[in-house]
């Protein structure tokens, strides 16, 4: 019998018109129900799987840019791609989360190239839950075309926002917001939009952010093991 292949989905928020996602190697709004939604989302076990962790997989950049002066996110596997950072030797097996030795993880594991996290992930699949691309632009232009990557959840921004870092401004007509990072195109013959809600179901915030969830076409899922041309 065929093990089902591994897949992984992305998470990210973007601005409504420009697709930004990043300025000077941060996020350039504070959003608490966006990061909510991540953390739900990332953290939350799959069915019937408790002890099976989730999977984050991000670009250095990414990974610096976390809370703690980039500090591994906590209860999930944390996977930094890089090409220039030294590998993890040897990669773990993760199984020492599941055989009760240990529940947590404190460091990078650190692989330098998307497709070997994937080829790695798939010896692991017993041992782990989701997986989920959160970035940033430079690994979502590459993840995005796997054919491995099912679903996508976007969180849409519109301005205007709090100003987090100056000079980042919130966008009003004449201040457009200023973007050095962006999410790739979706393109409606990979993807299709399936849901659209608004995150703050009321009040002034309500059509400000709306979260959307795609699905890869069916005909284009992975269902075997032939991965990785
Ligand atoms: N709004 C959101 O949801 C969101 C989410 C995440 C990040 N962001 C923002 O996005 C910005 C960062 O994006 P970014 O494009 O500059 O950086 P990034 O994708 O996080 O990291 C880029 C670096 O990661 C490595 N990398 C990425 N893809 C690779 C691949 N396929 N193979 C090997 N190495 C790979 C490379 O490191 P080496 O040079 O070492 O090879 C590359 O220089 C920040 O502002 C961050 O705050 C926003």
């Amino acid at each position: 019998m065929n093990t089902p292949s591994l897949t992984f989905s992305i998470v990210v928020a973007f601005s409504k018109n420009e697709r930004g996602i990043g300025y000077k190697g941060t996020i350039p709004w504070s959003v608490p129900e966006d990061m909510k939604f991540f953390r739900t989302l990332t953290k939350q076990r799959k069915n019937g799987e408790p002890n099976k962790p989730n999977v984050l997989i991000m670009g250095k950049n990414t990974s610096r840019s976390l809370p703690n002066g980039g500090s591994p996110l906590p209860d999930r596997i944390n996977i930094c791609v890089s090409s220039t950072l030294p590998e993890t030797i040897p990669l773990p097996h993760l199984d020492f989360f599941t055989n009760g030795s240990s529940s947590s993880i404190n460091e990078f594991i650190c692989i330098n190239s998307f497709s070997k996290v994937l080829r790695y992930l798939e010896t692991q699949q017993n041992n782990i839950g989701n997986i989920f691309v959160i970035g940033g632009e430079q690994l979502y232009k590459v993840a995005i075309h796997y054919p491995q990557c099912h679903k996508i959840y976007v969180n849409v921004i519109s301005f205007p926002f709090r100003k987090k870092i100056p000079p980042f401004n919130t966008g009003n007509e004449d201040h457009p917001p200023i973007f050095d990072t962006f999410f790739p195109e979706i393109n409606p013959e990979e993807y299709e939009l399936v849901e659209e809600t608004p995150l703050y179901p009321f009040g002034e915030q309500r059509n400000r952010v709306v979260s959307r969830f795609y699905m890869r076409i069916i005909s284009q899922r992975v269902d075997t093991n032939n991965l990785y041309v």
